[in-house]
């Protein structure tokens, strides 16, 4: 039976909910290996609004298995929040564990996630102040606090004193903050471990039983590849790694497991926080995107950058995530536009033009792009079910975006409905 992974191809929010909804539909177990609650996405199932941060969407299906792998890092207060409106509704968590490997975010960390950014001034990288970069920093500091330490008392106890002391000096004589009462972070957070603890287990084990038992696995991809600390537009990305790759670390299995790597993308582009964005529309064009897409973050609430479809970006992606299919998300938004433009190439300062993404934010800075135009379309696609039934020259244009990425496009979205969708 197929593994699956779902990566986002640029820098997030490309609709993975959606393509992860139908594909966790068909799946019996549900994981996540990366990022924290940084991620999120809306779920609509039955009329029902669903918005899950760290929680698999596969626990909308009574029998599917979610697993929170070892790489991912784990707000146990946010956790739990989430656990208490899913249960509020009727939605069973008996299927749900995490393993005991993950790292847990403390509350110095999002402290310090605050108080770097605002250190940084003007060059703050936009993080959304979740705690994820200096939880990741602990990690592999070796210093951090994992989820089987927050289920027992007496080395929670120990590590928070010894680590906290230590956070604690960082946050008032570094960033001249305030430090927090351990004590009381211990009864707290002993406190969310109880309330973890039957949920946690080795996921490592459950995905390869999972695995050997012949069941359907996806692997549910947070971030995207240009968030990716080290294929991204560092230093302006997350602190995992949201690449197909990262799953097998992440969850604790071999790269054998995997069948089928999709990538999603949108049939333009979007980015929350700074850095560069070659194809970036600060016009009217740009705002008709924002608004007709909806384009504000599902966990910070942020107005998107919009811009033009980026095929240097996305080539990059089908390169380092190894995909075998491309899913097209939102080619409704870009109705009634005179002219869509793709970049196809980028141009550098001394004039040569290079058709891969540059490895620096110093090279990409001095990169402009290299459009080919396409006639719009004014139909309502909202409707269309099968490629056929698309006007000619949305055809055109998905036809030119497989040929310039180098990828076959399996799934075009043209509305935000799990049935707006068009499988090929
Ligand atoms: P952090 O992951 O909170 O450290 O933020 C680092 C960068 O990644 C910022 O630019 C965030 O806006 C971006 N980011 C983190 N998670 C997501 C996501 O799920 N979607 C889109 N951008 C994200």
């Amino acid at each position: 039976m197929p593994s699956n992974i779902v990566v986002g191809t640029q820098w997030g929010d490309e609709g993975k909910g959606k393509i992860i909804d139908i594909i966790s539909s068909r799946a019996d177990v549900v994981v996540r290996s990366q990022g924290g609650n940084n991620a999120g996405h809306t779920v609509v199932n039955n009329g029902e609004v669903y918005k899950l941060h760290l929680i698999p969407s596969g626990i909308l299906y009574k029998d599917t298995l979610c697993l929170i792998g070892a790489g991912v890092v784990l707000d146990p207060k946010d956790f739990i929040g989430e656990l208490d409106s899913l249960e509020a509704r009727g939605v069973s968590t008996k299927n749900l564990k995490i393993d005991p490997r993950a790292h847990v975010v403390m509350p110095w960390h999002i402290a310090l996630d605050g108080l770097s950014e605002a250190f940084r001034g003007g060059k703050d990288i936009g993080t959304t102040k979740r705690g994820i970069g200096p939880t990741y920093m602990d990690k592999y500091e070796r210093c951090g606090i994992r989820v089987y330490d927050l289920v027992h008392p007496d080395v929670l106890a120990e590590k928070v004193q010894s680590t906290g002391k230590l956070k604690n000096k960082i946050i008032t004589e570094v960033y001249g903050g305030e430090a927090f009462d351990l004590d009381a972070v211990t009864a707290e957070y002993t406190e969310y471990g109880k309330r973890l603890l039957p949920y946690v287990d080795d996921v490592s084990v459950l995905t390869f039983d999972a695995y050997k038992a012949g069941k359907t696995i996806m692997f549910e991809g947070a971030q995207a590849t240009l968030l990716d600390i080290d294929f991204g537009t560092y230093p302006y990305v997350t602190s995992s790694h949201p690449l197909s790759a990262g799953v097998c670390v992440g969850t604790g299995v071999g790269p054998k497991v995997i069948t089928n790597v999709i990538g999603v993308a949108k049939a333009y582009t979007t980015r929350v926080g700074k850095g560069p964005f070659p194809t970036e529309l600060n016009d009217e064009i740009g705002n008709q995107i924002r608004e007709v897409g909806g384009e504000f973050g599902t966990t910070t609430g942020r107005p998107r950058r919009t811009g033009w479809f980026d095929a240097v970006i996305v080539r990059h992606s089908v390169r380092v995530n190894g995909l075998d299919s491309l899913a097209i998300n939102k080619l409704d938004t870009l109705a009634n536009l005179d002219t869509l433009k793709v970049c196809v190439a980028y141009k550098k300062p001394d004039g040569s033009v290079t058709e891969n993404f540059p490895a620096t934010l110093e090279e990409l800075e001095g990169c402009t792009p290299v459009y080919e135009e396409f006639p719009g379309f004014t139909e309502d696609i909202s409707a269309c079910r099968s490629f056929d039934e698309l006007p000619e020259n949305c055809k055109k244009y998905i036809a030119r975006l497989e040929e310039l990425v180098g990828c076959h496009v399996s799934m075009v979205g043209v509305g935000p409905d799990r049935a707006q969708i068009i499988e090929r």
